[in-house]
């Protein structure tokens, strides 16, 4: 069954085919950063007005690369939580529009377990039960996934996600926005062990994260070094860079290892436009290799938001029977279970 995805959650605009929630034949993704880095994070109302003028091109062009026509198609699925609430309902709508027009049934997806869905079309064997790990600009959570619908959340950040700890370090550095990819360059050439970060733990849940704390170290850290010197020299950013990489690997390695212990699973998914981090990649094998546990993370395109990812779980949403009503609303926050 071939199923039209559409995500609009942030500044991403994507459209793709998907067959059975396997095999990607078109996954076109529009990134809206350019129009929000002067402003140094997305701007709601600008990314609203931008999925709009995308979204009829984008489905249209991803419809002709798979080389098929609207009707061919067996579901539309849309992203509808969690997110920025107009940029959502953007990609919503246009869903259930084409899915009316077409009377094809629609699916919502949870844009989070579209995350953890973008490991199918590369793993093709992979089937729950697995752990999940899912850390992006919006979310950081480790979840229990005993069926492709089914998810149990067990940690989650209590303040900012481990992305927007990334951007907003990235920012403080004068790195721009946003700033992920700027920090894994620069910490390439870093010192880990320059600037010395308390690692942040939730009292009482060892499975949650917290990342405002390390984020207030930097800033300091930042306005010390700019006090007493004047501004940044290029080695300082690397080694900031560097050490801030080396708290949230350690803050991630040790969760995901204590969840993995908890709940006896042998198989890890990761997913999230922060998996694009090498060093966390490398981190998360070493780690699953001690273990003795396999790994599943998706190639760096399919880390970061894309359509692919929604139809995939839209499939199996589908095929669990959750096909949504045309009345489906979009929401900023949702619960995963
Ligand atoms: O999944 P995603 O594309 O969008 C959301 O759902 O938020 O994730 C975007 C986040 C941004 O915070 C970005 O800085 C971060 O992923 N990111 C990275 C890297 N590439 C993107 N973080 C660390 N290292 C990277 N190489
Ligand atoms: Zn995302």
């Amino acid at each position: 069954m071939l199923v039209l995805g559409i995500e609009s959650s942030c500044d991403e605009t994507s459209a793709a085919v998907v067959g059975d929630g396997r095999e990607i034949l078109s996954n076109i993704v529009l990134s809206q950063a350019g129009l929000h880095a002067p402003y140094g994070g997305v701007v709601p109302e600008i990314a609203s007005r931008a999925h709009t003028e995308a979204i009829y091109t984008l489905c249209e062009n991803a419809l002709k690369e798979a080389g098929i026509a609207a009707w061919q198609l067996g579901a539309v699925a849309a992203a509808y939580a969690p997110g920025l609430i107009g940029a959502l309902l953007v990609g919503l709508n246009f869903g259930k529009a084409l899915a009316y027009r077409q009377k094809l049934p629609f699916v919502a997806v949870n844009h989070i377990k579209g995350h953890v869905a973008a490991a199918y079309p590369e793993y093709k064997n992979l089937e729950p039960p697995f752990l999940a790990f899912v850390a992006s600009g919006g979310h950081t959570s480790i979840m229990e996934c005993a069926e492709y619908t089914g998810f149990k959340l067990l940690g989650s950040t209590r303040d900012d996600a481990a992305g927007e700890a990334f951007d907003k370090t990235a920012r403080a550095m004068g790195l721009g926005y946003p700033g992920g990819a700027a920090i894994e360059k620069y910490a390439a050439l870093g010192d880990a062990h320059s600037v010395k970060i308390p690692l942040a733990a939730v009292r009482g849940s060892e499975l949650d994260f917290s990342f405002s704390g390390v984020k207030t170290h930097i800033i300091n850290h930042i306005n010390a070094l700019n006090q007493k010197n004047g501004g940044l020299t290029e080695k300082d950013r690397r080694d900031i860079a560097a050490s801030f990489t080396e708290n949230i690997v350690l803050s991630v390695v040790s969760r995901i290892k204590r969840a993995l212990e908890i709940t006896g699973h042998s198989a890890l998914v990761c997913a999230g436009g922060v998996l694009a981090n090498g060093d966390i990649r490398k981190a998360l094998e070493k780690l699953c290799g001690d273990l003795n546990v396999d790994l599943y993370i998706p190639g760096k395109q399919y880390c970061g938001d894309n359509a692919a990812m929604i139809a995939s779980q839209g499939y199996y949403e589908f095929k669990a029977g959750s096909a949504a009503a045309l009345s489906q609303n979009a929401f900023a926050s949702v619960d995963l279970d």
